[in-house]
Formats: structure tokens, sequence, C-alpha cells
């Protein structure tokens, strides 16, 4: 039996459905406000995701999903084959507010097959569509908590990278569950997680978090994780994804990259740790994935003040493929891939649960 505490572990929510309207936790003022902010449109949603308001893949895939229902109300279909027709410019408007986490296609996907063929009742199937994409999520995240640190030998230390906790999830969160699990279980003794340049998810999301539960973390500079590793301190890198291809090819924030190749280098394993929502069957490998480019701005000034030269350029990719062979372990709420290849993959997500 799970005897888990969840409720000790586990009690940031970044969004809640309220019945007529979405509410954000509006990471952007993070960790020195706490300010939930009111959707009432999909365009709002749309928005709040291009900014980062909400953010991590599978909460803008859950956040795009209630976006669809808030859309609902806008059109006028009688039936759920025309509500599909009807809310295509929405749908399409949400996808596009971020590229590279596969997981926002993924639940707008989820959405027009609930109302495909549905009667004058397609609204309340959509309703319950996003609410089974958002509790399914936290079932997931649980479920891969425990598979995780089940790979952790106890005494361990790990480092992560990004926010990938109830943060970027339903709650509870995928590399940020396996550490919550692994701490609770006295299996991982140190936790240390880096900042995350250029918008700091680790610096101002994920320290902010682990402390509101009580756990120990310590904050590295990004440029300090091959020297962290060296010294001994941590056996595992454990991360988040935002697209897990076919062959376990595995695109995450910018950053991951440099972290598997000098955990490789160093002999300390690396895990991904992502529902099946994030893995993407159909694109066969990492260099097919759209990068998300953000404004340089984000790198040239500081809460909005410029900190770099005027007349200074910058380039801004987001995200970073880590190749399948620097991966040692993919855990998924269906199982864990170890050393991940196209054959392992297939055996665990060639079929459509
Ligand atoms: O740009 P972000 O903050 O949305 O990037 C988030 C990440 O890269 C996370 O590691 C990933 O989405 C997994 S979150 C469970």
């Amino acid at each position: 039996m799970n005897t888990f505490d969840y409720a000790r572990y586990d009690r940031i929510r970044p969004i809640r459905w309220c019945g007529d309207a979405l509410e954000l936790l509006d990471q952007r003022q993070l960790p020195f406000a706490s300010q939930y902010l009111r959707l009432t449109s999909y365009t709002q949603v749309a928005d709040a995701i291009h900014a980062l308001i909400v953010r991590g893949a599978p909460a803008i895939g859950i956040a795009a999903a209630w976006g669809v229902v808030l859309a609902a109300r806008e059109v006028s279909a009688e039936n759920g084959g025309e509500a599909l027709q009807q809310l295509a410019p929405a749908m399409q408007q949400l996808n596009d507010a971020r590229p590279t986490a596969v997981n926002l296609a993924w639940a707008l996907a989820r959405m027009r097959k609930a109302i495909a063929g549905a009667g004058a009742d397609w609204r309340e199937k959509l309703e319950a569509e996003a609410r089974l994409v958002e509790d399914e999520d936290l079932a997931a995240n649980r479920a891969m908590g425990m598979a995780g640190a089940a790979l952790i030998a106890p005494g361990s230390g790990v480092l992560t990278h990004c926010n990938t906790g109830s943060l970027a999830t339903a709650g509870f969160g995928t590399a940020l569950g396996v550490i919550r699990a692994g701490v609770a279980e006295g299996r991982i003794a140190r936790v240390f997680a880096g900042e995350t340049r250029p918008w700091n998810q680790g610096a101002r999301l994920t320290v902010w978090e682990l402390l509101q539960d009580g756990i120990d973390a310590t904050l590295i500079a990004d440029a300090a994780a091959s020297h962290l590793m060296s010294t001994g301190k941590v056996q595992w890198v454990v991360v988040g994804a935002d697209r897990i291809c076919a062959n376990g090819d595995t695109a995450n924030k910018i950053g991951t990259l440099q972290l598997a190749i000098a955990a490789r280098h160093f002999g300390v394993k690396f895990m991904v740790v992502a529902a099946s929502s994030t893995v993407d069957m159909a694109t066969e490998s990492g260099d097919l994935i759209e990068i998300e480019e953000r404004d340089a701005a984000e790198l040239l000034s500081h809460r909005g003040e410029r900190s770099v030269a005027e007349g200074v350029s910058a380039w801004n990719p987001v995200f970073d493929v880590t190749p399948h062979a620097l991966i040692d372990a993919i855990v998924t709420e269906r199982g864990v891939v170890h050393k991940p290849d196209a054959g392992m993959m297939r055996q665990l997500f060639a079929q459509q649960p």
C-alpha cells in the first residue's frame, strides 16, 4: 500500500479551475509574491503560456485543456462535430503558444477526441476531459516518484535542473516528484539545484518549492555543475522532459545536455522523469524537434533592467536535446526504460493505452 504523506510533501497547485474561470499562479512573480491571475478567455490562456505565467510541459498541456473549455463558451455549436470546426482557431492559437513541449499538442488532441461524435452534451464532455487530463497527470507523477526513487541507492546526492515540481505539473512533479519520494524514503541525502539561466527556474522556483515542503536543497550556479560532479557528492542527475522521441532522445531545458555530458564523464547516472504525455513516438529523433528561441532580452536584462552593454546581441534557445545514449533511465508511469533506444522505447510505447 502507498502510505506516502502527500499532504506534507506536496502543497503547491499552479492551476485552479473555478467553474467559470482558470486561475494560474503567476510564476513570473515567484518567489516573493504568490498571486493567482484569473483568466476568462482562451486568448488569455494562450498569452499566459507564452509569457511563462504557467510553464513546465505538463502544466502548459493542462492549462491549454482548460483554455479549450473557456473557448467553448465563445461558440454556439449544437454537437461535437460542429464544435470541432468552430473551436479550430482557438486550438491553433493555444497550440502555437510554445513549440517544444509535446504535452500542449497532446492535450489538445485529447480534447478533440473527447468531443468527436458527441451530441448536445459536448461542453460537459470537454470539461470532463480537461479534469481527467489534470487528474491523470497528478496520478502519473505520484507513480513515477516511487518508481524513480527506487533506482536511487540510500544516502545518494542528486542534482536537478529547471523546475519540474508541483509548479510545472498538476502537482508533485516529475523529477522533483522522484526527489520528494527519495528524500522521504531516506534514499536522497543531498539535493542540488542548478539556477537555470536565463529565466532562473531553479533559483526562483525549485529551491522555493522545496523549501515549502521542508526539503533542504543547495542552489548552485549552472557553471558549477561539472565541478560538483567531480567532488563525488552527486550520484544521479534527475531531470524532466519536454519531448521524448521514439529513440529516447529527450528535449529539456537548456543546459540539460551539458549536465548529461558531464555526468557520463564523471560516472554519475542520468535519469529523465516524464509522464507518457511527454513521449512523442511520431518524432523519430531529437534533431527533428523544434527548439523554442525566446527574446534575447531575457539574457540582456535583469528584472526588466538592461544589464549588458547596449549594442550587444544574444542568442536565447531555451531547450536542448540530450541524445538517448547519455540517458541511463527514462522513468514514466507506464514503467522504466533502462538504456533507452528505439527498440526499448517501442516495448513500452508502441501501443497507445
Ligand atoms: O521553459 P519552461 O520553464 O517551461 O521549461 C520547463 C522544463 O524544461 C522542464 O524541465 C520540463 O517542462 C519538465 S516539467 C515537469
